[in-house]
């Protein structure tokens, strides 16, 4: 009810503002609530009958709020076979068990951005972190710092660096230099020192766009120049367009900031696109930060290249930012690499920047990342799984239930960029799912001042809240587009509810 409440209070809405509890616009909202009901029935989501639709999850919706107590769950398709699940029943050892099942209410005991930025009543789908635990082996590490309480300034020179090296020959075939590794607190921090590095106030960066917001900060808040760069959606996914950029080069661009794998559009890029823009910066003269965080999270039928492992010529340009904290969920550890592809990079940023200035991760970063390297990788390859379940289940449900959003089937990462401009909302997507599902997505504007119709939302989460989230914002659209057919058919309903 509540949905179709907020519709006909809406100020962008013909007959907006028309008086609450009138007869005829009480009829209205009983007959909109029952069509509503209805198609989403039809479609097979439960509504308002607390534990009489998917009995594995059903809570309390709008804790809090006045304007409704109603309980629901969604049944949805359900394709998630739920590795955890079956490791349980068949008894074979499950790495990710008891990380992968959390309930609203214990994820809501942490205190954690992701669950306190939006009020209770709303299901948080925004910032790149997993409602799930961490490998046995990083609880181990940090169990092992505590019972020891070791916590006195840290000797582990060069650990870090060497983990990384491991870790990039293992995983990715790319054979580094520890010496060319730099430990450093985090990504955002090794982007904005870079681009202050590289280039000059009043130079120009370029950058892909739609992007991850902080890049676009490290180039304004610096005093440099964005040149943005947007990527095309050739109807299947979203492609590089460098052409763009050549069609009127800036002369006084001196870097380019990479995402790769790209957030938010989930794009892995291939071999040949990496070797373009490798080409691209060096016909150029760029210095490439590439940003390489999502690198583990890449689905069957894509591979992960390092973009400085492709040639000497490229390495020597490109400074690699990387860390454990998205794919082994430890954001809060503050811990990550900066890898310069030649000594004589790493030799200008330090003439620069001042390590001083940089400072140094902590111990519990350090210990957790090496173990997650080292160690982390059997509870990461469930985890995959249980990613890749998602991003199907999400990509098969948005197709078939929320028509009018468009979704390119993420090749990497756990974020889905939603692009909802054919369903011409009367509000920026994030603010429309956030007054009106209750779901707390990243905005799309915040990803570039073009993509207010759409938004990022964040699949790492146990399926039955996805299931949540999906069906709420299946219901606000169900109930837009009657409140539309609606409007159409009733022309003036405030004047009705009025006369
Ligand atoms: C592409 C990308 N880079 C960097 C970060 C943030 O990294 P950090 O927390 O180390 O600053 C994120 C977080 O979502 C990200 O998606």
């Amino acid at each position: 009810m509540s949905t179709i409440r907020a519709l006909m209070r809406s100020p962008d809405k013909p007959g907006a503002g028309s008086a609450p509890g009138s007869a005829s616009v009480a009829i209205l909202l009983v007959a909109k609530e029952a069509m509503v009901a209805e198609k989403l029935e039809k479609k097979g989501f439960a509504m308002g009958v607390p534990g009489m639709g998917n009995m594995d999850f059903c809570f309390e919706r709008r804790r809090g709020s006045s304007k409704s107590t109603s309980a629901r769950s969604f049944r949805g398709p359900m394709l998630c076979p739920w590795g955890y699940d079956r490791g349980r029943e068949t008894g074979e050892h499950c790495m990710a068990a008891g990380t992968t099942d959390f309930d609203i209410a214990t994820l809501r005991a942490r205190r954690t951005n992701k669950w306190h930025k939006f009020p209770d009543d709303v299901l948080p789908a925004w910032v790149a972190d997993m409602d799930f635990g961490v490998a046995p082996a990083i609880a181990e590490a940090l169990a092992r710092l505590a019972r020891s309480q070791e916590y006195g300034y840290a000797a582990r020179e060069g650990a870090l660096a060497a983990a990384f090296t491991r870790r990039m020959q293992h995983r990715f075939g790319w054979q580094t230099d520890p010496a060319d590794a730099h430990p450093i607190g985090d990504l955002v921090q090794a982007s904005f020192s870079s681009v202050m590095a590289f280039s000059e106030p009043g130079d120009a960066v370029l950058l892909q766009l739609p992007s991850y917001p902080p890049f676009m900060a490290a180039i304004n808040d610096t005093g440099r120049r964005l040149i943005a760069n947007p990527m095309r959606d050739n109807g299947t996914r979203w492609m590089l367009d460098l052409a763009a950029y050549e069609a009127a080069p800036d002369p006084r661009t001196r870097v380019l900031i990479f995402c790769h794998p790209q957030n938010p559009t989930g794009r892995a890029f291939s071999r040949a696109e990496l070797e373009e823009v490798a080409a691209f910066a060096i016909r150029h003269d760029l210095t490439v930060i590439s940003d390489e965080i999502h690198a583990d999270i890449v689905y069957p039928g894509n591979t992960h290249i390092p973009l400085a492992s492709l040639s000497p010529e490229i390495a020597a340009r490109t400074i690699t930012i990387t860390s454990a904290t998205k794919s082994f969920n430890i954001p809060a550890l503050r811990c990550a690499v900066m890898h310069f592809g030649a000594a004589a990079l790493k030799a200008r940023f330090f003439e620069r920047i001042s390590a001083r200035l940089l400072g140094s991760p902590g111990v519990t970063g350090v210990d957790a990342t090496i173990a997650a390297w080292d160690d982390g990788q059997p509870w990461l390859d469930e985890i995959l799984a249980q990613l890749r379940a998602n991003r199907d289940w999400l990509v098969q449900t948005i197709g078939a239930e929320l028509p009018g959003v468009t979704m390119r089937s993420p090749e990497a990462t756990y974020l889905a960029w939603l692009d909802c401009s054919a369903l011409k909302l009367p509000c920026p997507t994030g603010q429309f799912f956030l007054d009106r599902a209750r779901v707390g997505l990243n905005f799309g504007e915040t990803f570039g001042p073009q993509y207010a119709n759409f938004a990022r939302l964040n699949f790492a989460t146990p399926a039955p809240i996805l299931r949540d989230i999906v069906g709420r914002m299946a219901e606000a659209l169900a109930g837009f587009r009657i409140g539309q057919e609606t409007n159409a058919s009733v022309p003036n309903a405030s004047h009705a509810s009025s006369s």
